[in-house]
C-alpha cells in the first residue's frame, strides 16, 4: 500500500482556513480520494480536552513553555491516533494547523524562537513533515478584525469562550505573521503561500491547483 499524503493548512486566526479546508476535502472526495480531516489543537478525545485548557480564556496566562508543551502533547496524540494511521492506509490526511502554528505562535508570537520548537518537533513528532502546506495570509487587518468578531459572536451563542488567543495584542499577531513569512521563505518547496485579499473562490482555485500538482507528481513520479 503506497503511503498517503499529508497536507496542512496554516494562517492567522480569521484567515478563512476552516471554509477552505471543507471545500478542499469535498473537492478531493468528489475525485474518489479518501480523506481524513482533523485539526489542532483537538481532533482526538484527549486532544479536545487539551484544546479546552489551551483556548479557554479562563485558563488565564499560561507560561509560554507550558503552552508549547501542551500543543506538542496534543500533536503527539493526533499523530498516533489519526494522522499516521491515515497515511499508513494510503489516505490523504488533511490537518487544520500543525507544527508551523507552534513555530509562528509560540516561536514568533510568544518569542520562544524557532529553534526550541523545531527541536521539540524532532523529538516528539519524529520530524513528521507535511508533503504540502497551504499558508493563507490575507490582509493582516481584515483577518484580525474577522477573528475578533467571530470570538464575540461564538461567546454570545454558546457561552463558551475559545478566545484566549484572540485577546492578544496586534503586536503579538504581527510577530506570528512575520514568522509565517519566514517559514514560507525557508521552505518554498513545501509551503505554498496564498496572500492578499482574494475571494473565497479565488483562494480555493489556488489551493486546488497546488494540490492537483502534487497528486499528479505523487502518482507519476519522474
Ligand atoms: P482555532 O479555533 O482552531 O483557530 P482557527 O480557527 O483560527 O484556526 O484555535 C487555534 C488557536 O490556537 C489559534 O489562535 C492558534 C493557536 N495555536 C497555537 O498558538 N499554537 C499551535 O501549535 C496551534 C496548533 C494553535
Amino acid at each position: 500500500m503506497p503511503r498517503g499524503m499529508f497536507i496542512t493548512l496554516e494562517g492567522l486566526d480569521g484567515s478563512g482556513k476552516t471554509t477552505q479546508i471543507k471545500r478542499l476535502a469535498a473537492w478531493l472526495e468528489r475525485r474518489g480520494v479518501e480523506v481524513v480531516q482533523t485539526r489542532q489543537p483537538g481532533g482526538t478525545p484527549a486532544g479536545d480536552r487539551i484544546r479546552e485548557v489551551l483556548l479557554d480564556a479562563r485558563s488565564g496566562a499560561l507560561a509560554p513553555m507550558a503552552e508549547m508543551a501542551l500543543m506538542f502533547a496534543d500533536r503527539a496524540q493526533a499523530i498516533a491516533e489519526v494522522i499516521e494511521p491515515a497515511l499508513a492506509a494510503g489516505k490523504i490526511a488533511l490537518c487544520d494547523r500543525f507544527t508551523d502554528s507552534t513555530e509562528a505562535y509560540q516561536g514568533g508570537g510568544r518569542e520562544l524562537g524557532s529553534e526550541v520548537v523545531l527541536a521539540l518537533h524532532r523529538l516528539i513528532c519524529g520530524g513528521l513533515r507535511p508533503d504540502l502546506t497551504l499558508l493563507l495570509l490575507p490582509g493582516f487587518d481584515a483577518s484580525l478584525a474577522r477573528a475578533r468578531r467571530r470570538n464575540t459572536r461564538d461567546e454570545a451563542q454558546s457561552g463558551r469562550n475559545e478566545g484566549r488567543f484572540e485577546q492578544e495584542q496586534d503586536a503579538f499577531y504581527r510577530r506570528v505573521w512575520q514568522k509565517y513569512r519566514e517559514i514560507a521563505a525557508r521552505e518554498p518547496e513545501r509551503v505554498v503561500l496564498i496572500e492578499g485579499d482574494l475571494t473565497v473562490d479565488e483562494v480555493h482555485e489556488q489551493i486546488v491547483e497546488a494540490v492537483a500538482e502534487r497528486i499528479v507528481l505523487a502518482t507519476h513520479p519522474g
